[in-house]
């Protein structure tokens, strides 16, 4: 059995927690440290881990030489200065997403990495998901036909940032999972978005338009203004269709065999030939889809990435492409909707 790696949990807020239940359980890590500035999450999780040390500080973190890995969940403005330090100090870090606020600063942290030889990896965690991965195989199996339109929804009340719009919470995992299926970048962009509390800047709605080479087409919602959860995908392609709906635990994954077939409609005076749209109806049919905790094999794979001293899925330029496209949208947003192209990466 291979040795357990030390590490550090950093940010215990809502989210941190279920990173830090799947390193406890996972056989991979020992949980060496803990640390958040406020104590009371430290206390709160402390008694699961009697061994563990408790830090305030990440630079306490850093300075520690029995941890190896960290992993960081703390708010997204913090990541990359964070990251930088971890980086700096000798550990392979697992930094939520996004990986940075700018193209610029997460491609100084992945070139840092690079040059410092550390594993960095970006929490991803719909790369891990089995049922976009099965997308993702259906898609390259041509049981679609060429995929020409795909709609991107996730909604839900709250949580509300304070640090970043809905649009850097919430859409890196449209795009993750986006440029995975399409294995390709957007050529342009279009973004609006509304922030409906005066006081309160950030947008909590944003829409976005992504056009793709061969004439593929993507329309993005996030929102954290909405009464009930959504997270749902449609992938629309020449041959059939499918709908990825992330909250339905029973049917996750439906293929419909539908479609609008074009037909020849001689027109009366017998001049021209005619020719119409027609719906194509069709069954339906539910995928099966392997019933695994996505964190539980991102966490893995962060371990089986520090063991082999490879660059994690979705890091690296695959999580420079993401940024680079929320960084377009940003831009397309604070212009009031103007195309723009996302920087080649
Ligand atoms: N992968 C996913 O599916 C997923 C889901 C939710 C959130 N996230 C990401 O996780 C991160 C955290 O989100 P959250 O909802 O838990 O936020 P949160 O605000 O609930 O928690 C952040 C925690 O970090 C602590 N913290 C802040 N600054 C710190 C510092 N300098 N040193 C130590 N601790 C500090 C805070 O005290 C808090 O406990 C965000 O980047 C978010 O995008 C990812």
């Amino acid at each position: 059995m291979a040795e357990l790696i030390p590490v550090a949990m950093i940010g215990l807020g809502q989210w941190g927690p279920n990173l830090l239940r799947n390193l406890r359980e996972g056989g991979d890590f020992q949980v060496a440290a803990l640390c958040d500035r406020d104590a009371g999450r430290l206390e709160r999780f402390a008694p699961l881990h009697p061994g563990a040390r408790l830090y305030s500080t990440l630079e306490e973190v850093a300075a520690d030489p029995v941890i190896r890995a960290v992993v960081l969940a703390t708010p997204a403005g913090l990541h990359e200065e964070q990251a930088a330090t971890l980086l700096r100090a000798g550990k392979d870090v697992l930094v939520e997403k996004p990986l940075a606020m700018t193209l610029d600063g997460a491609r100084n942290l992945v070139l840092l990495a690079r040059a410092l030889g550390r594993v960095l990896m970006t929490g991803h965690t719909f790369l891990f998901n089995p049922a976009v991965q099965r997308v993702r195989s259906i898609i390259d199996s041509g049981r679609l036909g060429r995929v020409q339109f795909i709609s991107a929804q996730r909604l839900s009340l709250g949580q509300v940032r304070q640090d970043c719009n809905a649009l850097w919470n919430l859409a890196p995992h449209d795009i993750s999972i986006l440029l995975h299926w399409l294995d390709a970048m957007p050529t342009s962009v279009v973004a609006r978005g509304l922030a409906f509390h005066e006081r309160h800047e950030q947008e909590d709605l944003v829409m976005a338009t992504l056009e793709f080479p061969d004439r593929r087409m993507v329309s993005l919602q996030v929102s954290w203004l909405n009464p009930v959860k959504v997270r749902a995908m449609t992938v629309v392609g020449s041959e059939r269709m499918l709908v990825y709906d992330d909250v339905d635990q029973e049917k996750p994954l439906m293929l419909y065999d539908r479609g609008l077939s074009e037909v020849s409609a001689p027109t009366t005076d017998g001049s021209f030939e005619h020719f119409r749209l027609v719906v194509r109806p069709g069954p339906e049919e539910r995928i099966d889809v392997e019933k695994r905790e996505p964190l539980s094999l991102e966490v893995a794979h962060f371990a089986e990435c520090i063991r082999t001293r490879t660059e994690p899925t979705g890091s690296g330029d695959a999580a420079l492409r993401i940024i680079s496209v929320l960084e377009a949208c940003q831009r397309s947003l604070r212009g009031g909707g103007v195309p723009v192209v996302p920087e080649p990466v």
